[in-house]
């Protein structure tokens, strides 16, 4: 006798032979929760309200047959999952050939015995929990690689933004430039994505995300840079600015050496175009290559604007930053010279955002000045260190 307690599963039995069901119910109800149903139409009235965990179904019945009825079931995403056996008087191998590639799992000719059907009955039941656990197990795997991937993804993003930052403090005293320029990037590719001529081009690109944030490597080559030439108040003269401009390649390079010892190629490859052609112009006379119009891949062309609009409305050692309006006239100025003409027509449909991304960092910088001002020497030790005082007092 089954003492557990546990639902019993659910079997529906198909046989238009009342003689049939009454042996099989009796076989299986001490096992299963057995459900008899005396035609095929019956059936299907059945499962539009409860969904059994197999079905036993007879293939010579008068309204609808066994063929019939599982090509019925199969076609129908709720029911296709529930196992069917056929029950069946034909035990010729076209028959049952036919009922297996209609997908029925088993072929069970009558009439049975009653010990073989419970055990046959208890052997595929147990297949389809194995089956139903294992893809569960897949789907909770597919959920960890996914998690894991997007950990491992945002620490290469924390990682790169950090050392991007590290390299922009050397120059950039009041920081926020690699920050600000992301965020003027992704205004212009936004808007660029809307217009097909650039969409196509774009499509190429892959994950636009991705593209933006490799980005904030533009600068990366000022690593290389001597401080007297990055941090020079002044004017730079001829040759510092020969030195300046390098950064460009160094940049390249820098991005390359990374590429050798990574699998990872989207990145990358994005990081190379914004570093070695961030400072290209136009009409040809931008550096390092002297690219002209579109030989200058896309990615170099916007983030030229994004990039020149934030040195303009910056504070540097050695001068204030112009107003905005100011920056986008310069912008202007430099449509078909320095600029992509039909960037800058698109610059000029979006500047406004490009404005209020210059005035919430300015606001930021306000409050982070004041607590500066406001700063108080923290007593004691932070949490994270507690841990580690009990060790010392034991060791
Ligand atoms: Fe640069």
């Amino acid at each position: 006798m089954n003492e557990s307690t546990e639902a019993k599963q659910k079997i529906m039995l198909v046989d238009d032979n009342i003689t049939n069901l009454t042996v099989g119910k009796h076989a299986l109800s001490e096992s299963y929760d057995v459900f008899t149903i005396p035609s095929g139409q019956k059936l299907l009235k059945v499962l539009e309200k409860t969904l059994p965990d197999l079905i036993l179904l007879d293939i010579d019945m008068p309204d609808m047959n066994g063929y019939d009825i599982i090509k019925i079931i199969k076609k129908d995403e709720n029911m296709a999952k529930i196992p069917v056996i056929f029950l069946t008087a034909q035990s010729d191998a076209t028959s049952e050939l036919e009922g297996l590639s209609l997908g029925a799992i088993d072929y069970i000719v009558k009439p049975f015995s009653p010990p073989l059907l419970l055990k046959r009955l208890e052997t595929h039941l147990l297949i389809e929990h194995q089956k139903t656990q294992l893809k569960n197990f897949n789907d909770n795997l597919q959920s960890m690689v996914e998690a894991k991937t997007r950990t491992v993804y945002e620490l290469q993003n924390a990682i790169l933004e950090t050392m991007a930052e590290l390299v922009e403090c050397r120059d950039d005293i009041t920081g926020g430039h690699i920050e600000r320029t992301k965020n003027h990037l992704s205004i212009m590719v936004n808007e660029m994505i809307k217009h097909e001529k650039y969409k196509i081009e774009m499509d190429k690109w892959g994950d636009i995300e991705l593209v933006v944030q490799s980005a904030q490597l533009h600068d990366v080559g000022k690593i290389s840079i001597s401080d007297a030439v990055l941090n020079k108040p002044g004017k730079l003269t001829d040759e510092e600015f020969v030195e300046m401009k390098k950064h460009t390649s160094f940049g390249v390079e820098i991005i390359q050496k990374i590429e050798q010892k990574s699998s990872e190629k989207e990145f990358l490859h994005h990081a190379k175009i914004f570093a070695g052609t961030h400072h290209e112009k136009w009409n040809g006379f931008g550096y390092p290559y002297g690219l002209k119009e579109t030989g200058i891949p896309l990615q170099g062309r916007a983030m030229a604007i994004a990039d020149v609009y934030d040195a303009l409305v910056s504070e540097r050692p050695y001068k204030k930053g112009f107003p905005h309006e100011k920056a986008v006239d310069i912008i202007v100025e430099g449509r078909g010279t320095q600029f992509d003409p039909d960037l800058v027509d698109l610059f000029l449909e979006i500047h406004e955002k490009f404005h209020e991304v210059d005035l919430e960092y300015k606001e930021e910088l306000k409050r982070h000045s004041e607590a500066l001002e406001n700063y108080v020497k923290p007593t004691g030790l932070p949490d994270w260190l507690l841990p580690f005082q009990g060790q010392q007092e034991g060791a």
